[in-house]
């Protein structure tokens, strides 16, 4: 039978395919630790409060890079390349969606302008980073290591989402909300269709390494396209909405040790 649990047992149960799983969630997860470590130094002094905030962020994905990479090394696996195609984070940049690597590379000081921009990512993708975890929380349940690390890891991303939607009305309250509501319909816009196309790429690989016959691999996949039929006219737009989180400050405190980091 074709449903959520099943196909994850089937990952999850395949050394190959759990290997590529694992090590696309850890590159994705690495990316982010880095993309909010540079940015947090470059946000500028205007912002403050703001810096210490994503830099947390950063190390709750640096963390989570560790998290997925320890799941593989419990398994005996080694990590193995991302393909291109399923390398969401790539192909958001080459879409245009938050800052170029090579800006940030620079170490050029954003502007506020920039600094929206980069909230804006972050409220979009987060709510992506979030989704699957809460699906992933219903079907890992009779694994406890993945279960445990699914929940450490969405209980995170709730609050990088919370965080997100805290500042992003602050600056809104600010007088930047023209320049944040357009910003959040560009990356969710742009961000639905590369979801899609990263979907089917990593379907694809999935399908190849478990055998899956034609006609399963072509309903899932329609399954994929269905979902961005359903968000292209007007389900991305949950992924823009801002509303005052019951969770206050989600992000403040000191930035947690990180292990190998200056
Ligand atoms: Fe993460
Ligand atoms: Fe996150």
């Amino acid at each position: 039978m074709l449903s959520a649990r099943t196909i994850y047992g089937e990952i999850f149960d395949h050394d190959e395919a759990f290997g590529l799983f694992c090590s696309i969630a850890a590159g994705g997860e690495a990316q982010g630790g880095w993309e909010n470590g540079r940015i947090a130094a470059l946000v500028p002094g205007s912002q403050a409060g703001l810096a210490a905030k994503i830099a947390r962020h950063g190390a709750d994905e640096d963390k989570h890079g560790r998290i997925f990479a320890a799941l593989l090394r419990k398994r005996g696996l080694e990590p193995v390349a991302v393909p291109a195609d399923a390398d969401y984070a790539m192909r958001l940049e080459a879409a245009g969606i938050g800052l170029a690597h090579a800006r940030l590379r620079r170490g050029e000081q954003l502007t506020e302008a920039g600094v929206v921009a980069c909230l804006a990512h972050c409220r979009v993708t987060g709510q992506r980073a979030s989704e699957p975890m809460r699906a992933l929380r219903r079907h890992a349940g009779d694994r406890p290591g993945i279960a445990r690390a699914v929940r450490v890891i969405g209980r995170d991303e709730d609050n990088h989402l919370a965080c997100c939607h805290e500042e992003l009305l602050r600056l809104a309250a600010a007088g930047h909300g023209a320049v944040i509501r357009a910003a959040l319909r560009a990356a969710a816009l742009a961000g639905i269709a590369v979801y899609r196309d990263v979907s089917l790429a990593v379907l694809a690989h999935l399908g190849r390494m478990l055998g899956w016959p034609g006609p399963k691999a072509a309903v899932l996949a329609a399954g994929i396209r269905g979902v961005y039929a359903c968000e292209r006219p007007g389900g991305w737009r949950r992924m823009v909405a801002l509303r005052r989180p019951a969770r206050r400050d989600a992000l403040g405190g000191a930035v947690p040790a990180q292990p190998g980091r200056g």
